[in-house]
């Protein structure tokens, strides 16, 4: 156990619910690990209150926040400054302290492009499909089309959602959006496209409790995945991963995403470099 003393700074995570989180044991493991002298606790705010949270973390000094589920895109109004790509995906998961207020970034896309890279996975130039088009679908799309992804599709059960995302990427990415499709997944699956694909599972089907779902059971659509990508953690191994295995992909989970999300938010509220030694370290005691 460190020292806590008068020095200590403290940062935390702010959302609701926080009691599963793994940032406390992501950023204590890294303080003690660096020798940096930080405390990093997990905090419920009520819906009504998360004004006052950030305002109150601020003036009590906090070093940075983090912020999850389902505040990422209210916490905005509360900052002082945002982060461009922040401000594209439209959704903050991290504050770092600045004179005056907190800026706000989103570490959750880099996240997964740190942890793409480390998988050896290229998304320049690839053709990807994203299953999914809530918020966390929406800020893959966006990652993807900031990093170069030649064509993307995005399969889901509401149409009108997928589409409301293409509308809102064209506005932020004049060019890359050419490069975009919505269209349901009995429809994809008609095309005459040899290609095979990177797939993004970014819908919650499959997580902890209901772990024999997949959003899509055909294999019609697996036979093309040459990688895929859960963002899923819990289980370790989706029925998506499975079904990507099956067929002869390789298959990743989102433990890694949010390892590497948490790894650039340590580093962004404490100036601090993390080597990939000390990154396979964490992500060991994440799958304990
Ligand atoms: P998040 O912010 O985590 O992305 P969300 O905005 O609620 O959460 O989005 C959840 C995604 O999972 C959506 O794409 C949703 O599909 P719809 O837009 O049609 O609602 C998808 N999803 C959830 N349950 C599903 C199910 N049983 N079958 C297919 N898609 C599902």
């Amino acid at each position: 156990m460190r020292d806590i003393s008068g020095t200590t700074r403290i940062c935390g995570l702010l959302g609701n619910p926080v009691e599963h989180t793994k940032s406390p044991l992501i950023h204590n493991t890294l303080a003690e690990k660096l020798g940096v002298d930080l405390c990093y606790g997990a905090f419920r705010v009520d819906e009504d209150r998360v004004e006052e949270a950030v305002k109150g973390a601020y003036a009590l000094n906090f070093l940075g926040m983090n912020v999850t589920v389902p505040y990422k895109s209210r916490v905005i109004a509360s900052l002082k400054e945002i982060d461009p790509l922040a401000a594209k995906i439209g959704a903050v998961n991290t504050l770092v302290r600045t004179s005056g207020g907190f800026k706000g970034y989103n570490t959750d896309m880099p996240g997964l492009y740190r942890a793409m890279c480390s998988d050896g996975v290229d998304i320049k130039g690839e053709r990807i499909v994203v299953l999914g088009a809530g918020g966390v679908a929406r800020a893959v799309v966006m990652m993807l089309l900031e990093n170069g992804a030649k064509e993307i599709i995005i399969c889901n059960r509401t149409q009108k959602k997928a589409m409301d995302i293409i509308e809102e990427a064209e506005k932020i990415f004049p060019d890359g959006s050419k490069a975009l499709m919505a269209m349901p997944m009995d429809e994809f699956l008609m095309q005459e496209s040899a290609d095979k694909y990177i797939a993004i599972q970014a819908t919650s089907v499959g997580m902890y409790p209901k772990v024999d779902e997949a959003v899509c059971d055909n294999d019609a659509f697996y036979e093309k995945v040459k990688v895929g990508y859960d963002l899923i953690f819990n289980p370790e191994e989706t029925l998506f991963m499975k079904l990507v295995k099956k067929n002869g992909g390789k298959a990743y989970n989102g433990l890694k995403m949010l390892l590497y999300q948490g790894i650039i938010a340590f580093e962004l509220m404490t100036g601090e470099k993390i080597n990939d030694e000390t990154a396979d370290e964490i992500l060991a005691k994440l799958k304990k």
